[in-house]
């Protein structure tokens, strides 16, 4: 039988701290009208010291499980999409899973930037189609701020904090994600990047002295790589679900730049009240961009059941892509009794008797070795 990945469930989560554009003139030279003419950008969500992009990406998780009434336990894949993971390794995923307790699911990290959330939901989508899972949950989660150089004006107005998630479940009802087409191109890489703190360039004193932990772009080079490949990546992957771009309800792009935006519209010869943009809010989230800005469209009505959806993205990598998808959510499975006690509190006892498990475990192996 057919198996296809419907979006049952979505949430978002933004930390509270907000960053204006008049706040950013009093750290570095720049203007509000500046920011705004050139990026649309009026304000971005930065994280507090206890906020971390496990975090967020687990508030986001709980949120969208709840929405889909799916116990995180039913879970068979996490995969959480993030330039700013907590540690080389443990995956961010491997905290989440552990958080939400999902003890059921294998967890990763996928890396490709801001074009990551659509390189994980196609991921998803092929192994609920191929039938090596039911229950999968997608998160694009982001602390950019934490690499950020707040002394560098060409980048530290771009970007903001946040997370988005979205759970994937298998159905044999036509729906769900139709499509998806995934690009990069690594000649590219050194346009947008972060040069050390990695096995090429390990991080010591040095590297912290010269700024190489920070993020490093060239602003017009990427401007004019994104200009170019959303329009084509949308029309490729509406090709691909043999679809028209006159089928489709709404776009949902990466908010990089409301310019970036606003050219591919142009390209796409569409109106742009059919592309949401809240880059204005938000700043550049990275690969929490589209989900965030899926959770808001979903919320002011934008999204019904049916309507045809193109997400489509572009980051360093260089990475781009774009996926269409049939928006079904949400569908509740019926005979499912919604727990009593939320998901979160049933996660920290688990992980909490995890643990416990593990340092008995630890203790009696130990004495055997003695
Ligand atoms: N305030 C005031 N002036 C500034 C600022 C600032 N914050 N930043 C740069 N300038 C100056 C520059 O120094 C430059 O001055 P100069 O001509 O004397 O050198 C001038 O403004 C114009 O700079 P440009 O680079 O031409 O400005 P542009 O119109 O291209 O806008 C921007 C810059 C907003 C960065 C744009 O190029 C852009 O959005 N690029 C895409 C960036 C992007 O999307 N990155 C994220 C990718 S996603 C990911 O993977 C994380």
């Amino acid at each position: 039988m057919a198996r296809f990945a419907h979006i049952t469930g979505w949430g978002m989560a933004v930390p509270d701290k907000v960053l204006n554009n008049l706040d950013l003139s009093q750290m570095v030279e720049t203007t509000d009208e500046w920011i705004i003419s050139r990026t649309g950008i009026r304000e971005r969500h930065i994280a507090a010291d206890h906020e971390t992009t496990a975090s967020l990406a687990t508030d986001a998780a709980l949120k969208a499980l709840e929405m889909a009434s799916l116990p995180p336990g039913d879970l068979e894949l996490i995969i959480v999409s993030t330039s700013s993971p907590e540690h080389i390794f443990p995956a961010t995923a491997c905290l989440v899973q552990d958080r939400i307790g999902a003890a059921k699911a294998g967890a990763f990290d996928l890396s490709a930037a801001c074009t990551g959330f659509i390189f994980a939901l196609n991921m998803a989508t092929q192994a609920i189609r191929s039938g090596s899972a039911k229950n999968a949950l997608v998160i694009g989660s982001e602390t950019l701020s934490r690499l950020v150089n707040w002394k560098d004006r060409n980048t530290c107005i771009l970007f903001g904090d946040g997370a988005g998630a979205f759970v994937l479940q298998a159905n044999p009802e036509p729906g769900g994600l139709l499509s998806a087409v995934m690009r990069s191109d690594g000649s590219g890489g050194d346009l947008l990047a972060l040069p050390a703190g990695g096995s090429r360039i390990p991080t010591t004193a040095a590297t912290v002295a010269e700024g190489l932990h920070y993020i490093t772009m060239n602003g017009r080079e990427v401007f004019r790589f994104a200009t170019r490949v959303m329009a084509q990546a949308t029309q490729e992957a509406v090709a691909l679900a043999k679809l028209t771009i006159e089928d489709i309800n709404l776009i949902i792009p990466h908010q990089a730049n409301r310019r970036i935006i606003e050219a591919a519209a142009r390209g796409l010869e569409i109106p742009i009240e059919r592309v949401v943009v809240n880059v204005e809010s938000y700043g550049n989230t990275s690969t929490a961009s589209i989900p965030i800005a899926t959770c808001e469209a979903a919320r002011e009505g934008r999204l019904k059941p049916g309507d045809k959806v193109v997400f489509v993205g572009f980051g360093a990598g260089l990475t781009w892509g774009a996926a269409v998808a049939q928006w079904s959510a949400p569908f509740h499975v019926p005979h499912r009794r919604r727990r009593p006690v939320s998901y979160r509190a049933w996660a920290r006892v688990r992980s909490f008797i995890r643990r416990l498990i593990r340092q008995i475990e630890g203790l009696i192996w130990g004495r055997d070795i003695d």
